[in-house]
């Protein structure tokens, strides 16, 4: 089964959205495998974001990131990776379908709402770099796979 790292990020939190970004992501019955609220440290924003180094947005996104907290989360399911970024819509919310989370609460890319990893390294990297592996909730069952087992 794949998993994905997915932000809130600060915009996202300071008006008052994670409950309804959530929301589009159970609607689904991904599993959460982790959350948090939490500081991204200037440390992890690097690392995070190192793809875009050198690239004019770097530093703004890097301010954007750490403005405030962030709410991170491990999601799980089938083609999490894809199916994620598919609710989130894409990058630039003014492309980004209506329904989407970028497309419904979001006006440009600059303030795009949500992070969600783009592959599965990205995902293995990113969860690696907000979570502990002790973090990870791997002992519990969602209702969907309790019900598939039978
Ligand atoms: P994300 O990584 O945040 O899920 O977004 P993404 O894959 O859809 O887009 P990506 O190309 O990875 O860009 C990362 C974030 O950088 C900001 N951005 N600003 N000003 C610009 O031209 C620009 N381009 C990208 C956005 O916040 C984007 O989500
Ligand atoms: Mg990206």
């Amino acid at each position: 089964m794949e998993r994905t790292f997915i932000a809130i990020k600060p915009d996202g939190v300071k008006r008052g959205f994670i409950g309804k970004i959530i929301s589009r992501f159970e609607d689904k019955s991904y599993k959460i495998v982790a959350m948090k609220m939490i500081n991204v440290t200037l440390e992890q924003a690097k690392k995070h974001y190192a793809e875009h180094e050198g690239k004019p947005f770097f530093d703004s996104l890097i301010k954007y990131i750490t403005s405030g907290p962030i709410v991170a989360m491990v999601l799980e399911g089938e083609n999490v990776i894809a199916g994620t970024r598919h609710i989130m819509g894409k990058t630039n919310p003014n492309e980004a379908d209506v329904g989407t989370i970028r497309g419904d609460f979001a006006q440009v890319k600059e303030y795009n709402i949500v992070h969600g990893s783009d592959c599965t390294e990205s995902a293995n990297r990113e969860i690696d770099i907000y979570f502990d592996k002790s973090e990870l909730c791997e002992n519990y069952k969602t209702m969907l796979e309790i019900v598939m087992e039978h």
